[in-house]
């Protein structure tokens, strides 16, 4: 097909129009884990949402790699089912044939050289009949075990290095990267010598959501909130990330990983460093990175780490009306395993700004709900001019940013109560993206799939923040790794009674979102 020929573009899109996505270049994608749960429930559904959009190319191809014995077809079909079951966007029988002309599946396994031919191969065809220009990104969607064997195998092939430099090669990872420091170190050290960190994309869906990016927007496009935005204002930060589901069927990944290492070392760290950075030079990725290492180089845990986090291991409970088992009972968990479900750990962050402001973060499987929000909870007014009885209902103001479910932004503050002679109660004011836009947001992993495409690298953490967010977790890893098995608490509940306690010392609670 010729190149250029504007086959999928949107009638309705002007490709001049900034406040709209760039389309991406000639280009592959080549996913290495295809039968995968993230392949079929996020990154096929994604490339499809990509190309209904309008924002794929008319040469892209999307190449499967893996041991089973499919071909193209049989590919397809896998792709086809993945999209109708999960794909966001409506079903366009023509966007979907476009998209399918790109399809390739490579069988092959990860230590088999001719595998790696063989793939060589079928993108040098791309290259020349469907004109994707040399232009290939990796995706390895794989455990980490492997990713050591599958760099090498993209090195030794030549897979890895671009032709010349027009054109381009770039590896996509899927967390964990590395289950500590010195594990990263490796791990970093072994991508690093085969592709250039400038080509290396390391996925922390979080920064995809629309929400997380709106944090710099309420931080940095207004006026009203820089001011109450430090130590002089806000007593604490509460970051919680809460999830109702379980872990049955996933205990191969999460057994021995654990909450802390699941999602504090990077989804939580992350948000925490959007929440306290300083304002960049500009959104150019070098300057923002910049600022969220700042922040992480200066963040350390509170002491001491035994008193200053919980931990916690779901037993038997109630999600809802069905009556759910405790983690040793899910399929593939020891009986005796001491994997956290529940992780909660206080940090502090030593600049001019958040002198002397906790900011807590914590995580659950099988909580009351699932919720993931971001409270920066305010000092009390100084002074309250009412008698006692007229605010015993009014707690201190918060700004909770909503990242999901029911996305937006709350405030909470006081008013008085109508017909009560000065009754002071909370109330809130919300913005919700449901009612305040009619643009829908995407997925997470369309964003951050067409900024690989792009190059575009500003939602990526690099290697320094991943291992400065190491650095933070280890020494609560060790202090844990001492004290014998994790706390328990009743799955539908909040948590163990020990996080609880854990904010009481300072004469805080959490809150129930
Ligand atoms: C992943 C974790 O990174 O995020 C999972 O490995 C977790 O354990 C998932 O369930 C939650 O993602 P989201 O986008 O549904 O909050």
């Amino acid at each position: 097909m010729p190149r250029g020929e504007k086959r999928w573009s949107n009638p309705l899109r002007d490709p001049r129009d900034k406040r709209l996505p760039r389309i991406a270049g000639p280009c592959s994608l080549i996913i290495f884990g295809v039968t995968g749960d993230l392949a079929r429930k996020k990154l096929m559904p994604a490339i499809y949402d990509l190309a209904n959009r309008g924002l794929l190319p008319p040469s892209f191809a999307l190449v499967g790699f893996g041991r089973r014995d499919w071909d193209d077809e049989d590919f397809a079909k896998v792709v086809h089912d993945a999209v109708r079951e999960h794909a966001r966007t409506g079903f366009r029988e023509e966007v979907w044939e476009r998209l399918t002309e790109g399809f390739r599946f490579v069988q092959g396994s990860f230590d088999d050289d001719a595998s790696f031919d063989r793939l060589k191969d079928t993108l040098a065809t791309l290259d020349k009949e469907r004109g994707t220009d040399g232009n290939h990104a990796f995706y390895l969607s794989i455990p980490p075990n492997a990713f050591p064997t599958v760099c090498e195998q993209l090195h030794r092939s030549g897979l890895a290095t671009s032709s010349n430099r027009d054109n381009w090669r770039r590896v996509v990872i899927e967390k964990p990267f590395g289950h500590d420091l010195e594990s990263a170190k490796q791990l970093n050290a072994i991508v690093n010598s085969v592709f250039p960190e400038s080509s290396v994309f390391r996925i922390d869906h979080y920064l995809g959501k629309e929400t997380v990016q709106n944090i710099l927007a309420l931080r940095f496009a207004n006026q009203l909130f820089d001011p109450l935005w430090s130590s002089h204002y806000v007593d604490h930060v509460q970051i919680t990330m809460a999830e109702d589901i379980g872990l049955g069927g996933r205990a191969g990944y999460y057994d021995g990983i654990g909450a802390a290492r699941d999602v504090i070392q990077n989804h939580l760290l992350q948000l925490m460093a959007l929440v306290a950075m300083e304002e960049p030079i500009s959104f150019e990725p070098k300057q923002l990175q910049a600022e969220k290492i700042k922040v992480l180089s200066a963040t350390s845990n509170i002491l001491p780490i035994a008193e200053n986090t919980a931990r916690g291991q779901y037993g038997p409970g109630w999600q809802g009306s069905e009556k759910v088992p405790g983690l040793k009972d899910e399929e593939g968990f020891a009986k005796d395993s001491t994997t956290e479900t529940y992780a909660a750990i206080a940090l502090e962050v030593d600049s001019r700004r958040w002198a002397g402001v906790p900011f807590y973060l914590r995580t659950g499987k099988r909580l009351g709900r699932r919720v993931t929000e971001i409270a920066l909870v305010f000092k009390r007014a100084p002074h309250l001019p009412f008698d006692k009885t007229m605010t015993e209902e009014l707690s201190q103001n918060a700004l909770v940013i909503r990242v999901q479910p029911d996305e937006g932004i709350t405030l909470r503050f006081g008013s008085k109560v109508p017909a009560s002679s000065m009754e002071v109660r909370d109330v809130n004011m919300d913005f919700s993206y449901g009612t305040a836009f009619t643009e829908a947001s995407p997925e997470a992993y369309e964003r951050l799939i067409l900024d690989v495409l792009l190059g575009e690298p500003s939602l990526f953490p690099v290697n320094e923040e991943v291992e400065l967010s190491w650095e933070i977790l280890d020494p609560v890893l060790d202090c844990w790794a001492q004290e014998g098995s994790p706390d328990s608490y009743e799955s539908g509940t909040w948590g163990p009674a020990s996080a609880d306690e854990m904010l009481e010392r300072t004469g805080r609670s959490w809150r129930r979102p």
